[in-house]
């Protein structure tokens, strides 16, 4: 007979997770940016350097635990001071995600960072293998409020993720990671907005 699935899932703090938890945050971390073609994170070590840097003094980290294995994690780092925080990383296990998994870390990163006392959180989401249209334009020309108003997600870019989260675009940083290859800026105010 298989083990019977009791879904119970728990929030664990990953600075004071067991080793194995920690390990697994690396592992996630690692496997599903590779499977995404996204140059971050391509070695285990590299993986592992990042787990240690979202952990380190005050910070915020967590994960959601289900059965007892990591799902996915994310977590919130003084940005300008600790009024606005930046997220950074969030990562869903490549077989659970759009199953809300994200949406619940999010929102459990909001709730302490409000509860830290801070006010906005943003994020910068990359488009390093063109999945919006952002490659089509040439910002020494064109005006960075136009492009914003006429992004499009082309092929599962998270953008569209953040924005269901309440996140909106604030601003697109130009060949961040190299021609063609922008970062988007999105925010959101937390303090007394969330839903
Ligand atoms: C992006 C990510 C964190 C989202 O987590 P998730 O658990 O899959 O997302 P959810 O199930 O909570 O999705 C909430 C909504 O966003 C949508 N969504 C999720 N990922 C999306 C994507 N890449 N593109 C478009 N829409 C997306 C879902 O379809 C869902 O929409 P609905 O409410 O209309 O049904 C996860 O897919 C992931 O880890 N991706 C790889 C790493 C990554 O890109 N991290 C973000 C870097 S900035």
């Amino acid at each position: 007979m298989g083990k019977k699935r009791s879904n119970r899932a728990t929030f664990v703090d990953i600075a004071h997770a067991e080793p194995h938890l920690r390990e697994d945050a690396a592992r996630i971390l690692h496997e599903t940016f590779i499977e995404k073609g996204i140059d971050a994170w391509c070695t285990i070590e590299d993986a592992r350097e990042e787990v240690a840097e979202c952990t380190a003094e005050g910070m915020i980290c967590i994960g959601l635990v289900i059965d007892g294995e990591l799902i996915g994690w994310g977590g919130v780092r003084p940005m300008y001071d600790t009024v606005t925080l930046e997220l950074h990383p969030l990562v869903v296990r490549l077989d659970r995600q759009r199953a809300g998994i994200g949406t619940t870390i999010v929102r459990e990163l909001e709730a302490r960072a409000e509860a830290a006392g801070a006010l906005n959180i943003v994020l910068g989401t990359d488009d390093e293998t063109g999945r919006t249209n952002l490659c089509e334009f040439d910002f020494e020309q064109f005006p960075v409020g136009e492009a914003i108003a006429r992004l499009k997600n082309v092929n599962d870019h998270p953008f569209s993720f953040y924005e269901k989260c309440g996140y909106r675009v604030i601003g697109i940083i130009p060949d961040a990671n190299g021609p063609g290859k922008p970062d988007i800026w999105m925010w959101r105010r937390i303090r007394g907005s969330r839903t």
